[in-house]
């Protein structure tokens, strides 16, 4: 079912502050932000060689972060993003062996324009799961 890792995604309180770290200390290549308001975050993109890396600052009163952060006010991984063929057959597929979708069970179109889904990080050894259809 899984195919390429995607990205992993890290929940930043400071958006800036997290940008100009990987840019300026890491020399890497960071797009400028974009907010998602379907998403409730801004994100920006660490392009590196092999995957990327999102940095997630939220973006609204309902942020799927804001919990999160609440926890880890420093920040910290938040996400892995595994990308898959057919997303519908990958949550039929799970959904049937016991395993629970986020949210209403549709995929959303996420950052990349893609349908994504997410998976209860109780069902996945603690990690939350983002799968994208690419
Ligand atoms: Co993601």
């Amino acid at each position: 079912m899984l195919g390429r890792l995607n990205h992993v995604a890290i929940a930043v309180p400071d958006l800036d502050t997290a940008a100009t770290t990987y840019r300026d200390m890491l020399g890497a290549t960071v797009s400028a932000p974009q907010a998602l308001p379907d998403h409730g975050v801004t994100v920006v993109f660490v392009e590196l060689p092999n995957t990327k890396i999102e940095l997630l600052e939220p973006l609204g009163a309902d942020s799927p972060i804001a919990k999160f952060l609440e926890k880890n006010a420093q920040g910290g991984m938040h996400h892995i993003c595994y990308e898959v063929d057919d997303i519908h057959a990958a949550r039929d597929q799970l959904t049937a062996a016991g395993a629970r979708v986020l949210g209403d069970g549709e995929p959303k179109i996420g950052a990349h324009g893609k349908p994504v889904l997410f998976l209860h990080p109780k069902d996945f050894v603690g990690t939350l799961i983002e799968l994208e259809q690419v």
